[in-house]
C-alpha cells in the first residue's frame, strides 16, 4: 500500500477520502472520549482548519504516545482519509500509526485566546495561532497578486539597493550604515571622517527605490521594485514601522491622471486576487478581527475611486462644519483624522488626492502651472488612511535644480538624477504601496505590528 504525504488542506477535502496518507504537523488541541479514542486537531500552516486525527486506543503504546501528543507537539501520522461523522467537517483521518517527533511540555500557547499584544512577546510561536497563519497566508497572496499584476501588464522587476549615498525622499529618516568602530571614530577637523568607511563616504539604508527605479525607467520604460524598506522616525503608532515592505512602480511617458488610473486598477487586482484566492481566511478576519472586510473588498472591487484636489479637499473638509482635532489649513499636511473624515464618512470609498502644496512634498514632484501645487497623488482608504503615495516626476532639468536648491539639498550629491533630466528626458510618473497598508486594510488588523512577522518599531529589534 503506497501512502502519499499530504498536506491538511488536501485532506480535508472530499476528494481524498480512501487515501492512504502521511500527515506530518502540529497538535493544536487534544481531546480523550470516554470510549478510548483520543482526537488530536493537527494543523501544518496549509489551510486555517485543522485536521482530526482519530487515535484508537488499540495503538501500541498508545498511553505514552497520547500523553506526549500535546498541544505544540509536532507529530507524524499515517493513516486513512475517511468520511467525518461530525458536522464541523468532510473529512477525518483514521490513524494507524502515530509518531511524536518534538514533545512539548509547558507549551505557551496552550490556552486559548490571547492578546495580540502578548502573542508579539512570544512573535516565534505566533505563527502557530489561527490569526497569524491566516494573515501569513493572506500576505502571500498580497505579494503574488502584486508580482502577477506588474508581469501581466509589461513591467519589469528590477532590484535597487539596500545601502544608498542618497536620501530618496529628502525628509532625512534614514538609518546610519557604517563599518567604522563607534567606539574610536576616525575624526577629522573635530568630525567624523567618512573617507575611511567601507564606502568611502557616509552611507545609509533606503527609504525608497525610487530614484535607481527612475533609472532603470528611463530606459526600460516600465518597472517595479519590491523590497525592503527603512524608515527612523521615531513614531509609535498602529500605521507605522521602521522596516516595512515597499511596491514602487516606475513608467515612463505617464502623467499623474495615467498614474491615478494605474494605482486604482492595481488595488482593485489585489483585492480580487485575495477575495478569490483567500476564501477562508478571509472569512475568518471578517467573523473574528473586523466584520466588514468581506463587504468593503467587495464595494473597492465595483465602485470608482473618488479623485479630488489637496485644494478641493482643504474646501469640503472647512464646509463640514466637522470640529478636527487638528486644524484644516491650506499648506498643512492632511492628519488620519481629515483622511478617514474624507474616506469613511462624506465618501464612503476610496479617494485619491491629488495636487499637494509643493511645501509639504518631496523635491522630485513635478511643479503644476500654479507654481504652488505639484502633481502628486495619495490614494486614501477607510480605517487606514494613505496607502499608497506617489507622483508625476519633476522631467525639467532647471526646475529640478531649483526645487533641490529650495529644500536646502545639494544639488552636487544628486547628479546622476539631474542627468537623467539632461539626456533623453522623458514625462514619467510612479508611486509607492506599502505591503503592509494593504495587508492590513485587507485582513481589518488594528495593528501594523500584526501584519508582518517580526516587526520593526522602536526600541522593538527582538526575533
Ligand atoms: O508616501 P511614501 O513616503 O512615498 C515614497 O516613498 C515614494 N518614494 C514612493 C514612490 O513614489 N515611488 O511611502 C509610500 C507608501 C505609503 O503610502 C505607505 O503605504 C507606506 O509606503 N509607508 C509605510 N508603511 C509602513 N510604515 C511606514 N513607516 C511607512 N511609510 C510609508
Ligand atoms: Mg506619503
Amino acid at each position: 500500500m503506497s501512502v502519499e504525504l499530504m498536506a491538511v488542506g488536501e485532506a480535508l477535502r472530499a476528494e481524498s477520502i480512501g487515501t492512504s496518507v502521511r500527515i506530518q504537523g502540529w497538535v493544536r488541541t487534544k481531546r480523550t472520549s470516554k470510549a478510548g479514542v483520543t482526537f488530536l486537531e493537527v494543523n501544518d500552516g496549509s489551510s486555517l482548519q485543522n485536521l482530526q486525527a482519530v487515535v484508537p486506543e488499540t495503538l501500541a503504546n498508545y498511553e505514552d504516545l497520547v500523553l506526549r501528543a500535546s498541544t505544540g507537539a509536532s507529530v507524524n501520522l499515517e493513516g486513512e482519509v475517511v468520511a467525518s461523522p461530525a458536522t464541523e467537517q468532510v473529512t477525518e483521518l483514521r490513524v494507524l500509526c502515530l509518531d511524536v517527533v518534538g514533545d512539548a511540555p509547558d507549551y505557551p500557547l496552550a490556552k486559548k485566546r490571547h492578546s495580540f499584544e502578548y502573542l508579539r512577546t512570544i512573535a516565534h510561536l505566533r505563527p502557530r495561532t489561527n490569526t497569524f497563519g491566516a494573515m501569513a497566508r493572506v500576505r502571500n497572496e498580497v505579494s503574488r497578486a502584486i508580482h502577477a499584476y506588474f508581469q501581466d501588464n509589461g513591467y519589469l522587476y528590477v532590484q535597487t539597493p539596500i545601502i544608498t549615498g542618497s536620501d530618496a525622499e529628502g525628509a532625512g529618516q534614514m538609518f546610519q550604515v557604517t563599518s567604522l568602530d563607534l567606539e574610536r571614530p576616525p575624526l577629522h577637523e573635530g568630525r567624523i571622517d567618512f573617507s575611511e568607511d567601507l564606502f568611502g563616504r557616509a552611507t545609509h539604508l533606503t527609504v525608497s527605490g525610487q530614484l535607481e527605479a527612475e533609472i532603470m525607467a528611463t530606459a526600460l520604460t516600465r518597472v517595479y521594485t519590491f523590497g525592503p524598506t527603512f524608515r527612523a522616525e521615531n513614531s509609535n503608532t498602529a500605521r507605522h514601522l521602521a522596516e516595512f515592505w515597499m511596491v514602487e512602480p516606475e513608467i515612463s511617458f505617464c502623467d499623474l491622471t495615467m498614474l491615478a488610473d494605474v494605482a486604482e486598477d492595481f488595488l482593485k487586482s489585489i483585492c480580487d486576487s485575495v477575495l478569490r484566492n483567500c476564501p477562508e481566511d478571509m472569512q475568518f478576519f471578517n467573523d473574528r478581527i473586523e466584520r466588514t472586510v468581506l463587504s468593503t473588498l467587495q464595494h473597492i472591487i465595483e465602485s470608482d475611486f473618488v479623485r479630488l484636489s489637496y485644494t478641493e479637499a482643504i474646501e469640503l473638509l472647512r464646509a463640514s462644519g466637522r470640529m478636527f482635532e487638528f486644524p484644516v489649513a491650506w499648506g498643512a499636511d492632511l492628519q488620519a483624522e481629515h483622511e478617514r473624515f474624507l474616506t469613511e464618512e462624506h465618501f464612503k470609498r476610496p479617494v485619491i488626492l491629488t495636487d499637494y502644496p509643493a511645501s509639504i512634498k518631496a523635491f522630485y514632484m513635478r511643479l503644476n502651472d500654479d507654481g504652488k501645487t505639484v502633481a502628486a497623488l495619495d490614494v486614501l482608504v477607510p480605517r487606514i488612511g494613505e496607502i499608497i503615495g506617489g507622483s508625476q516626476r519633476e522631467e525639467r532639468l532647471d526646475v529640478l535644480e531649483r526645487r533641490l536648491g529650495n529644500q536646502g539639498l545639494d544639488p552636487e550629491s544628486y547628479w546622476w538624477y539631474l542627468d537623467l533630466r539632461r539626456y533623453g528626458t522623458v514625462p514619467h510618473a510612479g508611486f509607492g504601496l506599502g505591503l503592509e497598508r494593504v495587508v492590513q486594510f485587507i485582513t481589518g488588523m488594528q495593528n501594523i505590528r500584526d501584519v508582518i512577522p517580526f516587526p520593526r518599531t522602536p526600541r522593538n529589534v527582538e526575533f
